[in-house]
């Protein structure tokens, strides 16, 4: 037999033992109701568009009785495909092989197709289902974590990357999706964590369950650590496919632009939100009586709901939009909501997608949770991102708009290029009733009837100052406008805004107050 049909006939065999361990995989996960990585990949891609790189590399351990494994495709299978349409390079751990870990050659694969990712300037997408470094490949495995972690970093701003937790996940297999732009989890699948209930137990004496510790609602309504929540993996899938649709390529294209649709007539401004100022309402119906038919990819719907996040489409081109939601601790920021808002706002400034605010919200938290857990420190973290943001700006003022929370929400003062009100904006430093107790206090005190006079502090108080006009006359409002005119000042502001260059001094980058 001449080398190079012997070479044939061994890597031959290489596939087909590749080709078991598929099957193999398949009766494994489904015993733990999980799909294969192979069904993952080919369930987020279009069609036979999946191309699959690396089968034939092989890990290069031999402590611990590694020398003697073949573990195929060192249990994680890479490639390239499109969804619907757009090219992206993917990779999915296997969980059936070694659980999934990550060793040298393992982690070589994912470092080569994100690099390939970074230099053909398409999405990254990452499915992880792995108890993270391989035990037995010792620090060769931490190198390889850390390789993968340098690129998620190199890569942030450049290419949109996109994690998908999809079984227990640990140490670097959580660490690099934090790294990443946005992190899928799936419930009763996903688990998350640092440290595992094994080592809790063994470190801290403490028996706790892995979903208890990190599972999907865990991270998606507690911890922040995941921005879309799905009941099933179909689900999921189809999650991943929205949002690539709405997000570019990378940094230097836009997102693609889609066929225009008007709202849904069912949904109209006037009838969502309530005269009385007090009274709440869901901000996502006033972005339904906005967006192209009325369609709203939120994210991180379940975690600090006080702030509504997530993309729309205006005209055919996406949107990010802010907005404060009323219905949840009065739309008030606090250290989530700031951090969750930051972290977006950043997102949509490095992928050039403008931004729409709605603002309605009575300021910052107050009280010692706050204090003690940093409102400070994070709550400047949505300053610093609206100043940082040189994309197109554009606020709404819907109703109230106090104090800090009125600069904060993508005010003129922090480079909104078109602030607009509605004829029910209130903005003032604080609530007229708060207002009133503090600057007629004496006035209140000394009257023969306290409450009268109070009532008529907070009536003097709201003509003053609770309605849009002493801003739009300073010019810190554009215009006041009908809320059923609303649509068509915001296509008007991005239509003209879409060249729209703003420089700002050099320097080597900022300094978040991370
Ligand atoms: C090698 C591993 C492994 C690992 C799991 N396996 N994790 N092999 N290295 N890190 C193997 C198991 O030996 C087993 O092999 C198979 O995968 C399935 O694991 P089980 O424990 O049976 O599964 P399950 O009960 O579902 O538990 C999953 C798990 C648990 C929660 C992930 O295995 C676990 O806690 N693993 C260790 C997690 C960990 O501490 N990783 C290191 C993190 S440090 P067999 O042959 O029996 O099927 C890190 C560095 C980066 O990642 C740090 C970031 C800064």
């Amino acid at each position: 037999m001449s080398l190079a049909s012997r070479l044939i006939d061994f890597f031959s065999k290489k596939k087909t033992v590749a080709d078991e361990t598929d099957a193999q995989s398949k009766v494994k996960q489904q015993k733990l109701g999980k799909m294969t990585a192979r069904e993952r990949i080919e369930s987020i891609l279009d069609e036979n568009s999946f191309h699959e790189y690396d089968l034939f590399i092989e890990h290069k351990a031999e402590d611990f009785g590694m020398d003697k494994k073949f573990l195929p495709r060192d249990g994680v299978m890479t490639g390239t495909g499109d969804i619907v349409g757009h090219p992206v390079c993917i990779y999915a751990q296997d969980f059936t092989i070694a659980g999934g870990s990550l060793g040298l050659a393992h982690a070589r694969k994912i470092t080569k197709i994100m690099d390939h990712a970074v230099k053909l300037g398409i999405p990254l997408i990452g499915i992880n289902d792995s108890g993270g470094a391989r035990i037995q490949e010792g620090v060769n495995s931490l190198a390889g974590y850390g390789e993968i972690f340098y690129r998620n970093t190199i890569a942030s701003g450049v290419i949109p990357q996109i994690s998908v937790i999809l079984g227990p996940c640990a140490g670097g297999a959580v660490y690099s999706p934090a790294l990443t732009d946005f992190v899928f989890v799936v419930d009763k699948i996903s688990k998350m964590f640092i440290t595992g209930p094994e080592v809790i137990k063994t470190v801290l004496g403490e028996e706790i369950s892995m979903e208890e510790l990190g599972g999907a609602r865990v991270h998606s309504e507690i911890s922040g650590n995941a921005h879309f929540f799905a009941e099933s993996e179909q689900e999921c899938f189809e999650q991943i496919k929205k949002l690539v649709s709405f997000i570019p390529w990378n940094n230097s294209k836009k997102a693609e632009k889609f066929p225009v649709k008007q709202p849904k007539s069912n949904y109209v401004i006037s009838n969502v939100i309530p005269k009385e100022s007090t009274v709440p309402y869901d901000v996502r119906d006033i972005i339904k009586c906005l967006a192209d038919d009325s369609d709203f990819l939120e994210v991180q719907e379940h975690f600090a709901a006080n702030i509504v996040i997530g993309f729309a489409r205006f005209n055919g081109e996406t949107i990010g939009i802010v907005g404060n939601q009323p219905m949840v601790l009065a739309g008030v920021l606090d250290v989530d909501s700031s951090d969750k808002a930051g972290r977006f706002i950043r997102f949509c400034n490095a992928f050039s997608i403008p931004l729409l605010t709605l603002v309605d919200l009575p300021g910052y938290l107050p009280g010692i949770d706050q204090e003690h857990a940093g409102v400070i420190r994070h709550g400047a973290k949505i300053l610093y991102a609206y100043s940082e943001a040189t994309v197109p700006k554009i606020t709404v003022v819907l109703r109230k708009a106090y104090g800090g929370g009125y600069i904060a929400m993508c005010s003129k003062h922090l480079g909104a290029d078109f602030v607009f009100a509605l004829p029910s904006a209130e903005i003032a430093v604080m609530g007229p009733e708060g207002a009133a107790n503090i600057i007629f206090k004496k006035e209140i005190t000394e009257a023969l009837d306290p409450d009268a006079m109070r009532k008529q502090k907070v009536e003097e108080y709201t003509q003053k100052f609770a309605n849009p006009y002493k801003a739009a006359a300073a010019g810190y409002i554009d215009a006041v406008v009908a809320p059923e005119e609303l649509r068509g000042h915001i296509l008007h502001s991005l239509h003209i805004s879409a060249n729209k260059v703003e420089n700002r001094p050099a320097k080597k980058h900022g300094i978040p107050p991370f």
